[in-house]
């Protein structure tokens, strides 16, 4: 595990989910409330990427099948999906993001 710059600050701030692939993962970061977190990019439900959803306060909606997550902790909080995401410590570090992966 290590920190690993994934993005400029300013590329997520904007409040759109950003898709990053690390270390052959495929992640999504997002900007909360001054704060970043990052989660695996794919539903658990199905293959859908959820940097492509609606991030509404603190959860993101799949684009396919509409199932929500919650981005802090990777709860699934609205079906059809029953099973978490993973999620990935996450930083500011001046002007970089950085995930521990
Ligand atoms: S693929 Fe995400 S809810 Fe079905």
């Amino acid at each position: 595990m290590a920190w690993t710059k994934v993005a400029e600050r300013a590329d997520i701030e904007r409040g759109s989910p950003l898709a990053v692939e690390v270390a052959g993962e495929e992640i999504a970061l997002y900007w909360l409330d001054g704060e970043p977190f990052a989660t695996s990019n794919i539903c658990s439900h199905a293959f859908a990427r959820l940097s492509e959803g609606f991030l509404d306060g603190g959860c993101i909606e799949c684009p396919i099948h509409q199932a929500q997550f919650d981005i802090r902790t990777g709860a699934a909080v609205a079906g059809p999906a029953d099973t978490p995401i993973r999620t990935y410590p996450c930083r500011v570090t001046g002007e970089s993001v950085e995930i521990d992966i």
